[in-house]
């Protein structure tokens, strides 16, 4: 009757922006990503509440708002003929600001729904179903670097190289503390209708999908730091060149990638990555972690930052 599961965020280095199903979220393009280690969010599911109809708590605070997506979440595995479930969440950063709070909630709901539940599921689907509430969640179910390749029918997600397989460090540059003005759901929708340019980074991304997957199978940094750099700075060019235009970044976001420039010059094994937000996700070898920390904890604008290794994929936590 109830159950409690985690997840972690993960950061796309090769983006998934775009759909080419509305009705199924199904992405338009294949995304590979990071799966994160300190960074948690835990989900409890309880179907035996004394209460009317689904509640949830969101760190300690009614949230109706994201009532209606999590409910649909929780239909998709206990029929919508199921009792009413009292939800809380708790999680240990920011939500809504493009720190992928969404990713990690939606895949220990789905780990958390089943086991509430009695039913068993493959990690496939569960991530399929945690796709089907937000696109990026699918990759949380696994841990280390995950890949998600897009069909008409539905995504296929599978982990490519475990987290301690390459130890890569991310270190996340807040900038700003608050929720994004525009949610990635309705982003994408305006890129797709407007953007000039989307027709284009659609056709295009199986060439970066490609080589940032052969890149981490020979544990090629610098490859990986490039083709990943030119993937985000596209994904956000079709965000520009939307109307109106969605433009997540502020002033520290561009100084924070002067800093990973001037890293970049000295040496340092780090590159950037941005999603829809302006916070800044600096990706590095262990041995640059220090002189990451140092020289972004010193750029203008940089509010707090956090650290972090590569971590696990959802799981069940003990029941108390
Ligand atoms: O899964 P969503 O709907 O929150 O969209 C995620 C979009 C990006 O974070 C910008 C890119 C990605 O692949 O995670």
């Amino acid at each position: 009757m109830k159950a409690e599961a985690q997840a972690q965020p993960n950061i796309a280095l090769i983006k998934y922006w775009g759909k080419r199903d509305h009705d199924k979220n199904l992405p338009a393009v294949s995304s590979l990503s990071v799966t994160l280690d300190s960074l948690w969010t835990k989900m409890s599911v309880d179907f035996g509440a004394e209460v009317g109809s689904d509640t949830l708590l969101v760190n300690g605070v009614p949230t109706p708002a994201m009532e209606q997506r999590v409910s649909h979440c929780i239909d998709l595995i206990a029929g919508t003929e199921r009792d009413p479930a009292s939800i809380v969440s708790e999680g240990n950063f920011p939500i809504g600001a493009g720190l992928a709070s969404s990713a990690s909630a939606f895949a220990a709901l789905v780990v958390a729904t089943a086991a509430a539940c009695g039913k068993t599921y493959a990690t496939q689907t569960l991530a399929q179903l945690a796709g089907t509430s937000s696109g990026s969640a699918a990759r949380s179910l696994y841990g280390g670097i995950v890949t998600l390749t897009a069909g008409d029918e539905h995504i296929d997600v599978q982990p490519l190289l475990d987290p301690d397989e390459w130890p890569l460090e991310v270190i996340v540059a807040v900038t700003e503390k608050g929720e994004k003005p525009v949610g990635s759901g309705a982003a994408m929708i305006r890129g797709e209708k407007t953007s000039p340019f989307y027709a284009s980074w659609v056709k295009r991304q199986d060439d970066d999908f490609g080589t940032a997957k052969d890149a981490v199978l020979s544990r090629d940094f610098e490859r990986l730091a490039t083709i990943s750099e030119h993937n985000c700075l596209k994904m956000h060019s079709v965000m520009w060149s939307s109307r109106p235009p969605i433009v997540y970044w502020n002033s520290a976001t561009l100084s924070c990638l002067e800093t990973i420039r001037s890293l970049q010059s000295t040496g340092h094994a780090v590159f950037f990555t941005i999603d829809a937000g302006p916070q800044v996700k600096a990706v590095c070898l262990p041995e640059s972690a220090a002189a990451v920390m140092d020289a972004l904890k010193a750029t203008p604008g940089v509010l707090s930052l956090l650290q972090t290794k590569l971590g696990a994929g959802a799981k069940l936590l003990p029941s108390e």
